[in-house]
């Protein structure tokens, strides 16, 4: 029986905008999404026995079918009908519930893993309408790069920006995490102010043009006040980030997570360790620059 070894990146949303809602209930986005060098390891081993098994380590993660790895597995097995099963073992180091994308990004690695390993040659284009099936996120994780994001998550446009980010992060997580239906029934409820996607626009040409200066000033998440809304004490790390020289500070996904900015690398072991003090998840990561693996069908 065999058995592969995968790295699930977590990401960050350097723009989130919402456009409005969609008759599906669901929200119209533009985002621009970076992959980070930080995240989950797996390891999938097939069984003979028809079961999907979970093992995790690390951060806790939802059991079961509560879990999107698990429910990636099973959704393979029931649309091609394999008879064995699997063993999926998580190294969890992206927090739950935080803006990471660590759920989705496990589900697209086992969407990946198990096209290879039960040898069922579905094509890109076609794991990713899967993957859109158990989550917004996940058509975004089977690319593993820079990209453009629309629809609710569906519309992955991959580029690859020009140059070195002069950046480092630290994402910062407070104990408490947010779930991504909540923020947006409050951003709904409270008439936050809708964006038109030019910000997301204008990030990918400048970084195409690796103009990284345009960064900062560009970085924003629409959800954010919604998120400040459901978990006060949040803005307080935005804050502190920012007078700890931080660049710039914006949420992630739906939050609570923040990722601040940092030029140099002094002001960020000072940051990192005084909010080590305080919070549970502090952790620094780059973001990863690189031309796609995936297959280019994807664009639209
Ligand atoms: O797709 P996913 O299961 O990750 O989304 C979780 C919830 O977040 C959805 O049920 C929906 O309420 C909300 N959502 C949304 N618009 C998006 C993505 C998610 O309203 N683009």
């Amino acid at each position: 029986m065999g058995a592969l070894h995968l790295f699930a990146p977590a990401k960050v949303n350097l723009v989130l905008e919402v456009l409005g809602q969609r008759p599906d209930g669901y929200h119209e986005i533009a985002s621009v999404f970076a992959p980070l060098d930080f995240g989950d390891f797996l390891t999938l081993t097939l069984l003979e026995e028809p079961v999907v098994r979970l093992h995790v380590r690390g951060h806790a993660v939802p059991a079961g079918k509560e879990n999107l790895a698990v429910r990636a597995a099973l959704l393979l097995r029931e649309r091609f009908g394999r008879r064995g099963g699997v063993r999926i073992d998580i190294e969890k180091r992206i927090p739950v519930g935080a803006g990471l994308g660590g759920g989705s990004s496990d589900a697209a690695a086992v969407l990946r893993g198990l096209n290879i390993l039960w040898e069922l040659g579905i094509p890109s284009e076609e794991l990713a309408a899967l993957g859109a099936e158990l989550g917004s996120d996940v058509p975004y994780f089977l690319w593993d790069g820079f990209a453009w994001v629309g629809g609710r998550g569906e519309r992955v446009e991959p580029f690859l920006p020009q140059g070195e980010s002069p950046y480092r992060l630290l994402l910062v997580k407070p104990r408490a995490s947010l779930a991504t239906k909540d923020v947006f029934l409050r951003f709904r409820s409270r008439g936050f102010s809708r964006s038109d996607g030019s910000r997301s626009r204008k990030l990918r040409e400048a970084l195409c043009a690796g103009d990284w200066e345009a960064l900062p000033e560009l970085a924003a998440n629409d959800l954010e006040g919604a998120a400040v809304d459901l978990l006060p004490e949040i803005a307080a790390v935005r804050e502190t980030l920012k007078e700890l020289g931080a660049c710039a500070a914006f949420l992630t996904g739906s939050g609570p997570t923040y990722v601040g900015l940092f030029r140099g690398g002094e002001e960020l072991s000072r940051a990192r360790e005084a909010l080590t003090r305080e919070l549970p998840f502090v952790r620094e990561a780059t973001m990863v620059v690189r031309p796609f693996a995936g297959n280019t069908s994807l664009r639209k």
